[in-house]
């Protein structure tokens, strides 16, 4: 054995990715925007560049046999956003089979390798670091049905897969190999379950909840997933996807910011974070005089809400004996109020959301998180002999 393995779980959600790392010792939240380069972008001062954030200036080339398109280079993250090709994935699109998930997944992994922390762990000669990982990570029900996970686990598997730094700050010239010694790939919605009622260790913190029948309805960016749980399981016929989260939403209120006001605003954080603060919520400085964007921001959130409420009445329906639904994912942050109003005034469902909004964003994550931390734990106990290990995992 060269390197110790560093217990890792990552969710790649389409607005963004979030990393958990070793004894929850690092963590890593990064836009899942990438564009490709064709050469490496200009060079500047190397002291310049070293006093920048890494995450403001990810630029790698990628080399993995997993990759549909070998050796590209990338600006990743916030990089790729000022670009002027970015790409962010398609709500119709499979998360297992697009490169993007896969970039941003080795992405994340070599941005820990390569910190001064870990030197200890992983081994390093020439530049070249050797980092091997245990991954939790998962895939929307939708792709765990159809089988998907198979195929994604063994990808990951089968090779090393190596991260360049080319020109970005702190890192520029290292590389980093990265090795998985086991991978899980979970289900969302069962991911999302288990972190409700279990503790890190797996204790049940909630007993309440653990033998209801329940609903899980994650908005994100650009996905919506509800998952039904009965049994202490998801009900895969049950649970549905739809390929809408929040941020048309967000980016059409920019739009209207923009056409109507005149202030051009960054990103959709910006619009975010106007319509979520707790002083002068809904208002921006217009040419330095207080303005509301009530009128926009109420019109369109109220008509997403309406749609997302018309998902949950659907999946109600058809599971009666729910007791009730939790609304997870940043999207429902941003809805909250909206779905409660519409919820009071129409069918007065038992729904529920989490006060915390890094609880509620973090969700999948943390799940992520306690179910490899507790495989890790039992592997340990066990230390089953090579071949047994082979055919546990073939029994998977
Ligand atoms: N603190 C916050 N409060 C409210 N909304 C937020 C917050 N942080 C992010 N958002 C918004 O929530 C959305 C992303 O939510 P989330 O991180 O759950 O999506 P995702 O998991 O990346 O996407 P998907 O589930 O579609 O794969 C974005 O539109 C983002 O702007
Ligand atoms: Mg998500």
């Amino acid at each position: 054995m060269s390197s110790k393995s560093r217990v890792t779980a990552i969710d790649v959600g389409n607005d963004c990715v979030k990393a958990i790392f070793g004894k929850f010792d690092h963590e890593l939240y990064i836009p899942n925007v990438i564009a490709r380069d064709t050469e490496d972008r200009p060079v500047i001062g190397i002291e310049e560049l070293n006093d920048k954030d890494p995450l403001d200036g990810i630029h790698i080339r990628v080399h993995s046999p997993a990759l549909k398109e070998n050796n590209v280079i990338y600006r990743v993250g916030n990089l790729a956003t000022k670009s002027d090709n970015p790409t962010e994935l398609d709500p119709g699109s499979s998360k297992s089979e697009e490169d993007q998930t896969l970039v941003m997944l080795f992405a994340s992994l070599a941005l820990d390798a390569v910190r001064e922390e870990n030197s200890e762990i992983f081994k390093k000669s020439n530049n070249v670091i050797d980092a091997n990982y245990t991954l939790g990570t998962g895939l929307p029900l939708r792709e765990v049905k159809e089988g998907k996970d198979v195929g994604y686990r063994a990808q990951l598997l089968s090779s090393v897969h190596q991260v360049e730094f080319l020109v970005t700050p702190k890192y520029q010239g290292l590389k980093v190999n990265i090795k998985f010694d086991q991978v899980k790939v979970y289900p969302e919605g069962f991911a999302a379950y288990i972190n409700l009622v279990m503790d890190n260790d797996l204790n049940i913190i909630n007993r309440d909840l653990i033998d209801k029948r329940i609903l899980i309805q994650d908005i994100g960016g650009l996905s919506t997933d509800v998952a039904v749980i009965k049994n202490r399981n998801v009900d895969d016929d049950k649970a549905q996807g739809f390929n809408i989260g929040v941020s048309e939403a967000l980016e059409q209120i920019r739009e209207e910011i923009r056409s109507k006001h005149g202030v051009e605003l960054d990103s959709r954080r910006d619009v975010v974070d106007i319509i979520t603060r707790k002083n002068d919520r809904n208002h921006i400085m217009v040419k330095g005089s207080r303005t509301s964007v009530h009128d926009i921001t109420d019109r369109i959130l109220l008509e997403l809400a309406k749609k997302q409420y018309r998902f949950l009445r659907n999946v109600w329906q058809k599971n009666s004996q729910t007791e009730i639904c939790y609304f997870v994912g940043g999207g429902s942050m941003v809805l909250k109020d909206y779905l409660k109003t519409l919820n009071n005034n129409l069918d007065g469902y038992n729904i529920d959301f989490f006060e915390d909004e890094k609880e509620s964003i973090w969700m999948m994550a943390n799940a992520y998180y306690k179910l490899i931390s507790d495989f890790v734990r039992k592997n340990n106990k066990e230390q089953p002999k090579p071949k047994e290990k082979e055919k546990q995992a073939a029994a998977k």
